[in-house]
């Protein structure tokens, strides 16, 4: 056949072979009786394995046709193709378009949205429209709006108006999750979907309130029991029936808080298994489920609410300023955590966003090396939030890829570049994932228990953390951040900068940890609080007290530094200072605090103990870069814990992705000038090609580098 016509019409070669090999597939099929070869059905029966196995490494974008003509449709995957766009995520927020009244579905049109973008060799991930209720859905069932903390009730016109407790609203989303499962769950160009969009807002309504109160009743049992861990009798708060008790947020009882912030993860996560049950009930299981978190978000605890998905993926929005290697590389640090593998950055911006104080634009050349840095923490897609403005609605100021004219913006062209880089990257990356020697251990009960006593208003637990990360990221060159419950053998280093509740199961994991020769790091405030935000009697670190062989005597919130020396020099200890003993002669002392508030002066601030081939260390005190830095030389000195590549200049980022028989090395420059890195081994450029022995990195220059394992 001659297809000299098509490539006529189809200007460019890529745009062409694309349609020929679809083409191809559909005419080698043969129609089966009674089926007309236009239906869906005939191209899945159409398609091939090779269809159905897409890139390893996927460059994405959100694409809301429900809001163009579908004569635009084309236009707008034509250019996506050409900037090797390979998937679009798709349907979330188009309710209204989909069922345009009660039981009138109008599944049809998003079906050829996703035919068509699949024809263009672009793959669906499909949303469910449920962060967004049409109008007559909440006209109709009022129930289905939440209800704020103020008692006032949501309303149409924004998003996230719905309420995530209400029956009727569980009902009405099984309904559209299962017909659009129904409709495009086996449709070779879905790979996966998305359940609703960034779960935050939660509704105080009273059955809400009762079903907190039955969840309360379920987790303690007895309200004897529950009055005795919230140590009720505090301000005559005892609860003799369980309708009496209330919702709090931010000044109740401690264990009333933490309970709260779990039925919240829990309802979440409830929330978002009634849709997942129904897309399971019709879809292809080689179609994933994921839903887009936040990062550092602390609505609800994440290691939660991913527990029932295939993937987890984040949005990953700088706002305002510009990419910080070690703030964005721990967030996505924090997502693979929750899966603990590889993730997708579900959206991203596009040079800037429209709701930070000033949206500036990302530099040219950053949004290319925001990609591969996410790239090298393990992100294996990258999606731009969004393709193009709605002409109207709410974000008319944000990033797009292509204008309001339907052309390309000037970043088009960078991210051409990444799509062109990720297609030639990707099987070289394909298998391979970030992995350290050194994991960060967090939980949010920990972080919500600080943040709400935070003692010192400038004590931010996220902010302590990442003064461990950074200079432990430097040295390691790749972090794990996971829960203290995870099996923790395979690391050599286990450090916990604020581990204040403490679990009996993750104390005991500890302490397994440690006694199989595990070097264990604990921060300030840790071991403080039991699992029900009550106070260790035993004083900080609670259960671990015996195995460190010492404790905290009294902690200080600071208003002037504390100075400090020993091991790490001269420092002070900014923000809390704890004033820590030891009770075992073999607990070493390794820094003191200087002259301060008397009660400091000259006492322990950091305190070790060997246990057999692994150690436990207390670091009562917050230190400076330098002081960190230096703490952290002295972590990683003692466990062994080695550099992943080797040195590199200040502002250059590494992170290796291991597979079975090769490492992959990204090294993304964020230094202000050109840097020139010379490789620890001669490695294969896999951008360039060759094998290379050094590489030279303009500000924002990228390096794939591979090597095989020996
Ligand atoms: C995200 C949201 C998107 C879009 C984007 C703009 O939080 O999921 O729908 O609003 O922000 O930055």
């Amino acid at each position: 056949m001659n297809f000299a016509w098509i490539k006529k019409i189809f200007a460019s070669p890529a745009r062409y072979a694309t349609f020929a090999a679809v083409a191809c597939i559909l005419l080698m099929t043969p129609t089966l009786p009674g089926q007309s070869q236009t239906t869906s059905s005939t191209k899945s029966n159409a398609v091939t394995n090779s269809v159905l196995t897409p890139p390893p490494l996927l460059l994405g974008t959100a694409w809301y046709p429900e809001q163009w003509p579908e004569s635009r449709w084309n236009a707008d995957l034509d250019l996506m193709q050409k900037a090797g766009i390979r998937f679009v995520r798709i349907g979330e927020f188009a309710w209204s378009s989909l069922e345009p009244a009660e039981g009138d579905y109008h599944l049809g049109w998003l079906e050829r949205a996703i035919d068509d973008a699949g024809r263009h060799g672009i793959y669906s991930v499909v949303g469910t429209p449920t962060a967004a209720p049409p109008a007559w859905l909440t006209q109709k069932y009022p129930e289905t709006l939440r209800m704020e903390e103020n008692g006032r009730k949501a309303e149409h016109g924004n998003r996230q108006q719905f309420n995530w407790d209400d029956p009727k609203y569980r009902e009405l989303a099984h309904d559209i999750a299962g017909r659009m499962a129904q409709r495009y769950g086996h449709n070779p160009y879905v790979i996966g979907w998305q359940i609703d969009n960034e779960y935050a807002a939660v509704s105080f309504d009273p059955r809400t309130r009762a079903d907190f109160q039955s969840w309360l009743q379920h987790r303690y049992g007895t309200l004897d029991n529950l009055n005795t861990r919230w140590t009720t009798a505090y301000w005559s708060q005892t609860y003799s029936n369980w309708d009496q008790v209330p919702i709090e947020t931010s000044r109740g009882n401690p264990g009333l808080l933490l309970s709260w912030k779990r039925f919240v993860s829990d309802t979440w996560r409830s929330y978002q298994k009634n849709q997942l049950d129904a897309i399971r009930q019709y879809a292809s299981p080689r179609q994933f489920i994921t839903t887009n978190m936040m990062g550092w978000f602390q609505g609800y605890n994440h290691y939660v609410v991913a527990r029932d998905l295939d993937l987890a993926s984040w949005d990953d929005y700088i706002g305002e300023g510009h990419l910080n290697a070690y703030v964005n590389g721990s967030t996505d640090d924090l997502t693979r955590g929750f899966k603990q593998k590889n993730f997708w950055v579900m959206e991203t911006q596009p040079g800037h966003v429209n709701w930070a104080p000033d949206n500036n634009d990302l530099n040219k050349g950053e949004v290319r090396a925001m990609a591969w840095h996410n790239v090298g923490h393990g992100a294996d897609a990258v999606s731009y939030w969004q393709w193009r403005s709605a002409l109207n609605g709410q974000e008319q100021y944000h990033g797009t890829l292509v204008g309001p004219d339907g052309t390309p913006v000037p970043l088009y062209t960078e991210v051409a570049q990444i799509g062109r880089e990720f297609t030639k990257a990707g099987p070289t990356l394909a298998g391979t994932s970030p992995k350290s020697q050194v994991a960060i251990l967090h939980t949010y009960g920990s972080v919500w228990a600080i943040d709400w006593q935070r003692h010192n208003k400038a004590y931010d637990p996220i902010v302590e953390l990442l003064s461990y990360y950074q200079p432990l990221r430097d040295i390691s060159q790749s972090i794990d951040i996971v829960q203290p419950t995870v099996p923790l053998d395979q690391y050599k280093l286990v450090v916990a900068p604020g581990l204040n509740v403490l679990s009996n199961e993750a104390a005991n994991n500890l302490i397994q940890y440690v006694k199989n020769g595990g070097h264990l790091v604990l921060g300030q405030r840790s071991g403080m609080k039991n699992d029900d935000n009550g106070l260790q009697p035993e004083r900080q670190p609670g259960p671990l007290v015996s195995l460190l062989g010492g404790r905290v005597e009294q902690y200080y919130a600071l208003i002037d530094p504390a100075p400090i020396h020993g091991q790490f020099g001269d420092n002070t200890s900014k923000l809390w200072a704890e004033l820590l003993s030891t009770s075992s002669p073999d607990t070493q002392v390794l820094a003191t605090y200087g002259k301060s508030n008397g009660w400091l002066d000259g006492k322990p601030a950091i305190i070790t103990r060997k246990i057999g081939k692994g150690s436990i260390t207390y670091v009562g005190v917050w230190m400076d870069e330098a002081g960190m830095a230096k703490l952290a030389q002295w972590m990683t000195n003692m466990s062994g814990v080695t550099p992943a590549f080797g040195p590199v200049p200040a502002g250059v980022e590494v992170d290796p992705r291991y597979g079975k028989d090769h490492t992959v090395f990204i090294l993304v420059n964020l230094a202000n000038g050109t840097q020139t890195v010379p490789l620890p081994r001669s490695m294969q450029d896999v951008l360039h090609g060759g094998s290379v022995q050094s590489v030279n990195l303009p500000r924002y220059g990228v390096a794939v580098l591979s090597e095989a394992k020996k």
